[in-house]
């Protein structure tokens, strides 16, 4: 949520690299973070110089376009999700104080914010936008002027100490034309080593053009880069070494390659996703090896409980997670939003072991709900796709997604790598307890490693749900009903549908259906029907056909999303997309394809900007 760079270069190679030319790489990057506004400064020739528009970056450059910055070596950038005032020119970042000599971005949300503008105010100082940044800004400025005597470092520091909530900032000043200093707590902030030229980013992809080596940062820290130097200090002046890592993906896994937008390559990346999160995770013995966990598999042994704490997507993903390892391991498994999870007193022990599903690693409500687990004494263990993020980082174990970047706001390849990694860790511990024998998971295994040519079948005859798509365009309203792993699913289908195309969309349980909102089906309601395996247990095939044709009674216009050579549901559905037989257990990896290719194209057919969702972000790192 907002995206944040900063850069510093040498003058000579900013004539190769115009400072402007790499915050606005940066930017078109980390554009998924936000885009109600987007704005730049940079120092020149002894003054800043900031341009700052509402809207896409697009109307940033092209502001810029009539009103030119002056080359420039060093300077920072944004780009916004609205949290305190709306997406207007005003609120957009930078915010500038001491005589527009400072000027400050952020991500985060400030608490204290109204306190200290009233302190501020009562020493004279007065505020042109409704952010909590500008706040920040004009306490930045008066440190520097004050206390930190000229020192930016120090007038961070200061700043920051005083600061409550979450926050990363960057800044830059005129006095000081040598250096970005940030500050970081409770937000995401990366640092991108250069030679002669340094950076600062949300997320590596803020710099991924540039350099593929980069530093993490803890909590609470501040950051100063120069073009030779990266210097880390603690919020309380001590001196801090951030942890260097290498980005293993390059700047092309994150752009377009080809298709129309980041989600459908996205979509059709799902086989290599799949096969990247299995890979390297069995022993010889086709056994389970995940050696990478670094928590004692005699204290996962004992697990009495598994809560599974994530947001949105990754919750549904937590879901289907329950039915399969519940079944694999017979350990109880609770799923909560983890934006929920601490305000209800939940029981957890040391032999708690809470599994946070997030593929970026820093939603703010899923960290805060594993940091109050681990205050309770619970074991932690992240399933994540963002290497070097906070959630893994703070958890005493993690099993990484390795699906790659994913840039689209509506998660799809995440989603799918995050149950094949929980069907992993079902599986792991099923074997660590001795639930499962070698040959059973064996048997999952092999059919896991089925899933990415069956995926990709379904891609490949994607047209019928496409068309389909293309004919619903004007649909006020779709329902979408499952049972059993298919209840996420149905769930699933209906968010991609609220976020992409807008379109009230609710997934329901089939079997609740007549506890209620069967009283929604009226003539022509599309309703969306993610059928059980014929095979599978509990004749749950059948009922759900049952469920099938009490609302095909009713009038609606049933779709089926049904196993290959499922004909029963052929009689009462309108259209039935199939998908290849797999175990009843892993049929989400296949059945939830045909649901985000249907929204996705839908989303488009609107004319709608299926990347970038209205109101939406990547990664909320606000509660
Ligand atoms: C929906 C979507 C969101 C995220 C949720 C959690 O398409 O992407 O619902 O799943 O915000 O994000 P992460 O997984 O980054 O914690």
């Amino acid at each position: 949520m907002c995206g944040i760079v900063g850069y510093i270069g040498l003058p000579e190679k900013s004539a190769e690299h115009q400072a402007l030319d790499v915050l606005l790489e940066g930017l078109r990057r980390l554009e998924y973070r936000g885009y109600d506004s987007a704005g730049v400064a940079t120092v020149t020739g002894g003054r800043v110089e900031a341009r700052k528009k509402s809207g896409k970056l697009v109307n940033l450059i092209n502001e810029i376009e009539e009103s030119p910055v002056a080359p420039a070596s060093l300077g920072i950038g944004h780009t916004r999700w609205a949290t305190h005032g709306g997406p207007t020119d005003q609120n957009a970042h930078p915010h500038l104080a001491d005589e527009a000599k400072l000027a400050v971005i952020h991500n985060g949300i400030i608490e204290n914010f109204a306190e200290l503008k009233e302190k501020l105010r009562a020493e004279g100082h007065t505020f042109e936008s409704q952010t909590d940044t500008e706040v920040a800004a004009k306490l930045i400025g008066r440190c520097f002027t004050g206390d930190a005597e000229g020192d930016l470092t120090e007038a961070m520091r200061l700043a920051s100490n005083e600061l409550e909530g979450a926050f990363t900032l960057l800044a830059v000043h005129a006095d000081q034309p040598d250096r970005v200093v940030a500050s970081r707590r409770n937000s995401p902030l990366v640092i991108g080593l250069g030679e002669g030229e340094n950076f600062l980013g949300s997320d590596v992809s803020g710099f991924i053009d540039f350099t593929r080596e980069a530093v993490e940062l803890e909590q609470d820290q501040i950051v100063t880069i120069t073009t030779g130097d990266v210097t880390i200090i603690n919020f309380d002046g001590s001196s801090a070494e951030g942890k260097r890592f290498h980005i293993d993906w390059d700047a092309s896994a994150a752009e377009k390659g080809g298709y129309d937008s980041f989600m459908e390559k996205e979509i059709n990346e799902q086989p290599k996703a799949v096969e990247e999160t299995l890979l390297g995770r069995t022993d010889a013995e086709g056994r389970l090896a995940l050696d990478e966990l670094r928590i004692d598999p005699e204290e996962l042994k004992n697990t009495s409980k598994i809560i599974v704490l994530a947001c949105g997507t990754a919750a549904y993903a937590g879901q289907v997670a329950k039915y399969a390892i519940e079944h694999w391991t017979r350990i109880p498994v609770e799923v909560e939003l983890a934006h929920e999870f601490r305000y209800r007193d939940p029981i957890i022990d040391e032999t708690t072991l809470v599994v946070s599903i997030s593929q970026s690693g820093e939603t703010m409500d899923t960290l805060m709900a594993v940091r109050y687990a681990k205050e309770q004494g619970a074991r932690t263990l992240a399933i994540c796709n963002t290497n070097g993020s906070t959630i893994p980082r703070e958890s005493d174990a993690v099993l990484y997604l390795h699906a790659g970047p994913e840039i689209a706001v509506a998660s799809t390849k995440a989603f799918l790598a995050m149950v094949t990694a929980s069907y992993l860790l079902g599986l792991y511990l099923g074997q660590l307890r001795g639930q499962l024998f070698t040959g059973q998971i064996k048997d999952i295994l092999a059919d896991l490693h089925s899933i990415p040519s069956k995926i990709q079948s379904i891609l490949d005859n994607a047209d019928q749900i496409k068309d389909l798509a293309r004919r619903m365009a004007d649909t006020p309203s779709v329902l979408f009903l499952g049972r059993h792993v298919g209840f996420p699913v149905a769930m699933e289908g209906a968010l991609k549908l609220k976020e992409l195309a807008y379109i009230h969309a609710e997934g329901f349980a089939a079997g609740e259906l007549k506890h209620g909102p069967i009283a929604l089906i009226e003539e022509g309601q599309p309703v969306f029907v993610v059928v059980p395996s014929p095979h599978g247990r509990h004749s749950l095939h059948s009922k759900v056909v049952s469920n099938i044709q009490e609302v095909r009674a009713r009038g609606a216009k049933t779709i089926t999303v049904a196993e290959d050579g499922d004909d029963a549901v052929r009689e009462f559905s309108e259209t039935v997309f199939h998908v290849p037989e797999t175990q009843p257990l892993l049929m989400p990896l296949l059945t939830t394809v045909p649901l985000q290719i249907f929204a996705c194209a839908l989303a488009a057919e609107k004319g709608y900007d299926v990347d970038q969702p209205r109101n939406l972000a990547k990664s909320v790192t606000v509660e």
